[in-house]
Formats: C-alpha cells, structure tokens, sequence
C-alpha cells in the first residue's frame, strides 16, 4: 500500500479530545500519514512515507461533511432570488419550476451538472455529500434522480415528498400512495434515506408519518425537512420517529429545543438558506446550550441555497448564530457526519477515512475572518488528491525522509 504523509503541519485539527487539545483535538507540529483510502497514523512533524506533501505550517481539517444538498436539478431560478430580494416571500412552490426543467433535461445533461456542481464542492473542501432526489417527482424520474447520485456518493436520498406536483394538486393522498408504494419501490434500492418536507404548503405531519414509515419498512434511514418557514410538527415527528437529522430549525419552540436536546437526532442547520431566503437566523446557541447535537449543511439547491460554500455557512454560523469558530467548524465536519451516521468521517485519527483539507491559512479561524475569501488549498478525499493549490503542489515530492 502506497503512503502519503501531510508533513509540516502547524495546527492539525482531529476532532478527537483524546488526541489532541481541547474538543477539537488540536495537535500542533505536526505530520499525518495517509493510506489509500484511510489515516493511518497521527505523528510529529518528519513523519516517513512513501510520498510526501509540506503543509508549511498551514492548518490541517477533516474534509467537510455536507450531510444536505440536493445537487441533481437543471434550470435556474435566479429571477426567483432576484424577486425575492425585492421584498418578494420565499414560497417552496419554486420547486416545482425545477421539477418541470429536470423532468426536460436528459440523464447525460443531469449528470454532467450534478458533475460541475460537485467539482465546485471538492474545490470548497467538502469530501462527502449527502445528495436527496426530489425535482421529478414522477416514478421514473426520480428514481433516475436517485441512480445519478448514487453515482457520487453513497448516502443518496429519496425525496419523492419534496413538495406535491401539480398534477396531483387535487388528490394530494394519491400522492401520498404514490410516493409510499411504486415510487418508494423504484428508489429504495438506489438509496441509504429517505426524506420529507415536513411544512405548510408541503406535507403535514400525519402525511409525513406515513411516508416515513414507509420508508422504514423498505430499510430506509429516516431525514426530515422542518421548521424551516415557521413554528410546526416536523421537529417532532423527525424524534418520536427516531430520524437521523431534522434539517432547517429556523423555527424552533421550546419544546423542539428540549426534545432535540433529548434525543438522537441531530438539528441540522442550514444558514445560507436563512441568508438567501432573507428570514431569521436559526438560534444555534440554544441549541447548543441545551445540549443538542448541531450540524452545519450548504443544501445547495436552485432554489433557496445555491451555494457549495460551506466555508461561508461557517462564517454566518460565527457571525450571525453566535456558534464559535471551533463550534462551527466541528458541526460542518463531525456535526455533518453524526447527522449521516457515519463513524468513519469527520475525525483525522487511525482508521478514519482519509478525507482531509490543507487550508491556506495557520488556523481554522481565518474561515471566519477572512470570509468570502477561497481559503482551501488542497482536498483528499478516501486518500486521494482530488485538488491541490499549484503552489503547493510544488511542494509534493516522493520518499520523504526526515
Ligand atoms: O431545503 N425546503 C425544501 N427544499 C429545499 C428548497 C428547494 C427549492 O426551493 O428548490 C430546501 O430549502
């Protein structure tokens, strides 16, 4: 097996406390050896192996986790947000604009802008996606929708309950049956999740409960969408059912807040969705404070978020959520992870993926304060270089020796 050893590293952030200082597990000076796909070894600076890359005192970070996007769609719903800046509301209705531009698109198309979208992501250090379906909302198209993601990553979504078609505006438990029977049916084998907008002008919370059971009986792990435009159930619903994330919160009673708090799913938080939509901010710190478990997500979509930055979902995190950066950077790396449910993301220790990103900056805090600002000078994912800054590239070489 060929190694790779990150040397010179001046701030290695592990996420284990067992490793290193503090929550973050910073260890300083240091090297870290990959293997082909995981990290075998956490050492001083001067590590051996059989290639080597200087960090130059740069700061070492687990890849991001983006553990919500929705990068399958065609069409552009600029004008949408450009209304919208005009004092038009945000209405999840624009959904279906995309519906009827993916439905359009062929699968070579779709598939080379899910392609363009995800370069975009490696280029901003995001290594693992979690990728919903959701803009066909027919049988075939959205399992067409699910197979394409499951091209790129392996923790595909179905989310045949985005929103109601319009062909269905009228019997919307038809629907329902739809996405419960053949739909689920076509998808599930494609998938690791299933999903559903839980939200007025969506679905409610009995039609929720429904299609998530039903997607439990299939060998589906459980994700909701909640709370995103106002007070409502799907707080609720994601606990009591058990799901892995309940993904927005901007909305949250007390009640949320204690039942998150109390619980094992995960709230994740999506603020440049908050920032494009203009509404408030989810409140993080009492998310925090209560003991919940936070992730940070772009949920890249046309719609209301149509970024791959989840550098600049961390800077709204600090600056308008009042997360700190070393809060905010665990939430969009281990946070995503715990909201995926995957032990071996998120971490820089032996065993874990070796998914890892070289800032072009001595500590993760210049994410916050050098803000809108490419600060990513290299991306590994499972090993592999999938980008890397020329300049340090010039510093790559073989057989390091100390
Ligand atoms: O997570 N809320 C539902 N789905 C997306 C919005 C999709 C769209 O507007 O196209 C979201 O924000």
């Amino acid at each position: 097996m060929r190694t790779l050893v990150l040397d010179n590293i001046g701030l290695l952030v592990t996420n284990d406390p067992d490793r290193g200082e503090g929550p973050l597990g910073i260890v300083r000076d240091a090297a870290l050896v990959l293997g082909e796909h995981r990290v075998i070894a956490v050492e001083a600076a001067g590590a051996i192996a059989d290639e080597r890359l200087d960090a130059g005192g740069r700061c070492v970070i687990p890849g991001f986790v983006d553990s919500h996007t929705h990068l399958v769609f065609a069409g552009d719903r600029s004008e949408e947000f450009v209304a919208r800046m005009a004092g038009a509301p945000y209405a999840a209705g624009g959904i279906r604009a995309t519906v009827t531009s993916t439905r359009a698109a062929s699968a070579e198309q779709l598939r080379e802008l899910a392609r363009a979208r995800r370069r975009e992501a490696v280029r901003a250090g995001i290594t693992h996606q979690e990728i919903k379906s959701g803009y066909a909302l027919d049988v075939t198209g959205e399992q067409r929708l699910c197979e394409l993601a499951s091209e790129l990553t392996d923790d595909v979504t179905f989310l045949g309950a985005h929103v109601v078609p319009s062909e269905y505006t009228d019997r919307p438990d038809e629907y329902v049956d739809l996405v419960c029977g053949e739909m689920l049916a076509a998808c599930a084998p494609h998938a690791r999740w299933i999903d559903v907008f839980c939200e007025v002008g969506a679905f409610d919370a009995d039609q929720s409960r429904e299609i998530l059971t039903a997607g439990r009986d299939a060998g589906l792990g459980l994700r909701v969408h909640g709370n995103q435009l106002g007070i409502g159930p799907g707080v609720q619903v994601a606990v009591d059912m058990g799901a892995a994330s309940v993904d927005h919160c901007t909305y949250l009673s007390d009640l949320d807040v204690e039942a998150l708090a109390a619980s094992g799913t995960v709230a994740t938080l999506l603020p440049a969705t908050d920032f494009s939509t203009r509404q408030a901010y989810p409140d993080a710190r009492r998310l925090l404070d209560a003991g919940a478990t936070v992730a940070l997500a772009t949920n890249c979509n046309p719609g209301s978020s149509y970024t791959t930055s989840i550098s600049f979902c961390i800077a709204l995190a600090v600056r308008e959520m009042h997360m700190s950066a070393a809060e905010a950077l665990q939430a969009a790396t281990l946070g995503g992870a715990s909201a995926l449910r995957r032990s071996d993301l998120g971490y820089l220790r032996p065993g874990a993926r070796a998914d890892v990103v070289i800032l072009a900056a001595p500590t993760y805090a210049h994410l916050v304060y050098r803000p809108g600002v490419p600060l990513v000078a290299a991306t590994i994912a499972a090993g592999r270089v999938e980008w890397v800054d020329p300049e340090l590239l010039a510093q790559r070489s073989s057989r390091a020796v100390r």
